[in-house]
């Protein structure tokens, strides 16, 4: 047996892996703990980890192939000798900056749902930190689905909506992006709005981001209206699990049933976050 615990951090979502030292490889045993485990809580954090980026590279190639960083504003990779790890940060170098997302608000979203296959896991490891906020939320989108009034569940069944390709998550027009304003015009893949899990099987609302989603097949009016109530849902607090970070923490995420979203901070505070993320299957069409 490994000497791991798994410990819950939410009614909804998230539990915390203590008892591991991810610098060394994770030994089968242990990993289909793990594993077991983030199937049950969709986001697992593991506290006081000090990982290289060569470390968190070998550490995220455990859970699969690496999927590289989706375009970011500027055009060429953050870290030149680790193009697969992706830098969120708000520091700025000689005016340049260093990473993705900035200090501002990041909303509720999930990773490059605008590509036919988005990656399934992501790996935010925290390098610096602000004094304080700058906290991250994830929301469960199995309990969002199971939730959802008889109604709306009626009216999704079956569609699709575009998952919007052309703006981030902290609302900058991605490179060679041109600005839309009428979401049926949106760049980036349709994906059924319930989606079963490859793993769990179990179902799971899947939205993607708000900004110039469309529900293929409606009047942009009732789209926008029953994108309205499902963001509404889908986005209660008692959906999800708020992350305060300490230097060292490393979360593993469920990209395929998790939304998550960032706090603004303080834009004098230095915040860097390296990342990987996994790739993942086909969309499976839920209902
Ligand atoms: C991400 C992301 C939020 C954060 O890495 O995909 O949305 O807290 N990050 O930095
Ligand atoms: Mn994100």
């Amino acid at each position: 047996m490994s000497r791991i615990t798994v410990q819950a951090l939410s009614p909804a979502l998230g539990a915390e892996v203590s008892g591991m030292d991810l610098r060394e490889p994770i030994n089968r045993q242990t990993f289909l703990e793990i594993e077991q485990a983030w199937h049950q809580h969709l986001v697992l954090r593991f506290r006081g980890q000090r990982l290289s980026d060569p470390q968190l590279l070998a550490l995220s190639r455990q859970f699969g192939e690496l999927d590289p960083p989706g375009p970011n504003p500027y055009g060429k990779p953050f870290l030149a000798d680790f193009p697969e790890i992706n830098v969120i940060s708000n520091v700025k170098v000689a005016g340049q900056p260093i990473g993705n997302l900035g200090d501002g608000e990041a909303s509720w979203h999930c990773d490059m749902t605008y590509v036919e296959r988005p990656p399934r896991a992501a790996l935010l490891h925290a390098l610096e930190l602000p004094d304080g906020g700058s906290d991250t939320y994830w929301s469960n989108m199995y309990l969002a689905y199971e939730t959802l009034p008889a109604g709306l569940k009626q009216r999704i069944a079956g569609r699709r909506a575009i998952h919007d390709a052309s703006y981030n998550s902290a609302g900058m027009l991605r490179k060679g992006m041109k600005e839309i304003s009428d979401p049926r015009e949106a760049p980036g893949a349709h994906h059924p709005l319930v989606v079963r899990h490859p793993d769990t099987g179990r179902l799971a609302l899947f939205l993607g981001r708000r900004r110039n989603s469309y529900i293929v097949g409606l009047d942009l009016l009732d789209s926008e209206a029953l994108l309205d109530a499902l963001w509404a849902h889908a986005t209660r607090s008692e959906f999800a699990f708020r992350q305060q970070w300490q230097l060292h923490d490393l979360i593993l995420w469920d990209n395929r049933c998790t939304l998550h979203r960032r706090d603004a901070f303080d834009g004098n505070a230095r915040r860097i976050m390296h990342r990987t993320q996994i790739k993942g299957d086909a969309v499976i069409a839920g209902a």
